[in-house]
């Protein structure tokens, strides 16, 4: 590994745009290269961020041998291939939510990384959130008592485009795998694993989600009630109970600023903590520091949650009627 961890960006479309500009905030990182399918699309984005190297190809950045690791950002079941691949040129992951579209294809990629010692991590961004950690650091030092249970939603109304990959199933679309993800992560991160899984919505008429509501129950007795919609805006609320007080982690949560701490017995306090950037730089530096500390996974962002958060959502999305499937052909 050289000084500079030199970042390769795979799937040029919306995210990707946003992200690579926060690299101006990670210390010793440089996004050096892209690769799209196609070398004119991979060339505008490289010309708009000031990036050296374009691939019309994703096997050609997986054989640039100055690249580091690699930013997935394309659709859920196109990112399994392209990190089977890149697992095995050696190339380290930050792989966007969610992770892949399949439970079975999530195990094999987190062990194909395990078994090569190559860092993986899904880019679960909602984690690192400075207002997120400051919540995470107030509840362990029991500010709210015993996490009892966990509320969130999270929703967009969006024009339905068959074509979109929002909507298209080929492309891993509907409100789980692009939202519900957030909320499943949520509430896994602050309660664990669930025991049960329980799911009501409706579909689209391409045959994706469209909305989702879950029940997550612990076999204790504590629960997450969770939302998620591509019908209709939701306010993007979390709220975590405890046996002391609540946190309301305000809209939106997944990328937040702002958390109320409610305590039994006393005035709320807010706490607001700006993002670096976008929000998107404190991934961008978890994964940089990871890899220049030699580690294979995030603390705070591990691939068993990921894989637990993978399970949550093939349960709700199969309760629904909706099986999705890995795209062998992505790479
Ligand atoms: N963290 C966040 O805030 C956030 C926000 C939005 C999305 N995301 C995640 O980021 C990923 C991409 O989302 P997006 O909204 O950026 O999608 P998008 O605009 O559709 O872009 C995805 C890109 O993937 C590439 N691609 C590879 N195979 C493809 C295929 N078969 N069909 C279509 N495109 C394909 C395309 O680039 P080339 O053809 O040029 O290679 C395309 O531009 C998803 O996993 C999503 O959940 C994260």
């Amino acid at each position: 590994m050289t000084e500079e961890i030199r970042w390769g960006v795979v799937g040029p479309g919306r995210i990707a745009e946003q992200v690579v500009k926060d690299f101006a905030h990670v210390d010793g990182a440089r996004a050096v290269a892209v690769a799209s399918r196609s070398l004119h699309r991979a060339q505008a984005f490289a010309g708009r961020h000031g990036i050296g190297r374009s691939h019309g190809s994703y096997a050609e950045i997986l054989a640039d041998p100055d690249v580091d690791v690699l930013y997935i950002a394309t659709p859920h079941p196109q990112h399994h291939a392209v990190s089977l691949g890149a697992i095995r040129a050696g190339k380290a992951l930050l792989v966007e939510k969610s992770f892949t579209a399949t439970v079975a294809g999530a195990t094999e990629v987190v062990e194909a990384a395990r078994t090569s010692g190559v860092f993986a991590m899904e880019a679960m961004w909602t984690r690192f959130q400075p207002a997120v950690v400051r919540a995470r650091e107030l509840i362990a030092e029991g500010a709210i008592g015993d996490v009892r249970s966990v509320q969130a939603d999270l929703g967009v109304s969006r024009a339905f485009d068959p074509t979109d990959r929002l909507f298209a199933k080929e492309l891993g679309g509907g409100a789980l795998l692009d939202l519900g993800v957030y909320v499943v992560s949520f509430a896994q991160m602050l309660l664990g694993d669930p025991d049960t899984v329980t799911a009501t919505g409706s579909l689209f008429e391409t045959g994706v989600d469209a909305e989702a509501s879950l029940l997550l129950g612990y076999a204790d007795g504590r629960s997450a009630t969770l939302m998620t919609s591509l019908r209709n805006a939701l306010p993007g609320q979390a709220r975590v109970f405890g046996t002391a007080g609540w946190i309301d982690v305000l809209p939106r949560f997944h990328h937040p600023q702002t958390i109320v701490l409610h305590q039994v017995g006393a005035d709320a306090e807010e706490i607001t903590l700006p993002q670096l950037g976008g929000g998107y730089s404190h991934e961008l530096i978890e994964a940089t520091e990871c890899l220049r500390a030699g580690r294979t996974e995030s603390t705070v962002m591990p691939l068993a949650d990921t894989l637990a958060v993978q399970s949550v959502l093939e349960q709700a999305a199969g309760q629904l009627g909706v099986t999705f499937a890995e795209d062998p052909a992505a790479l």
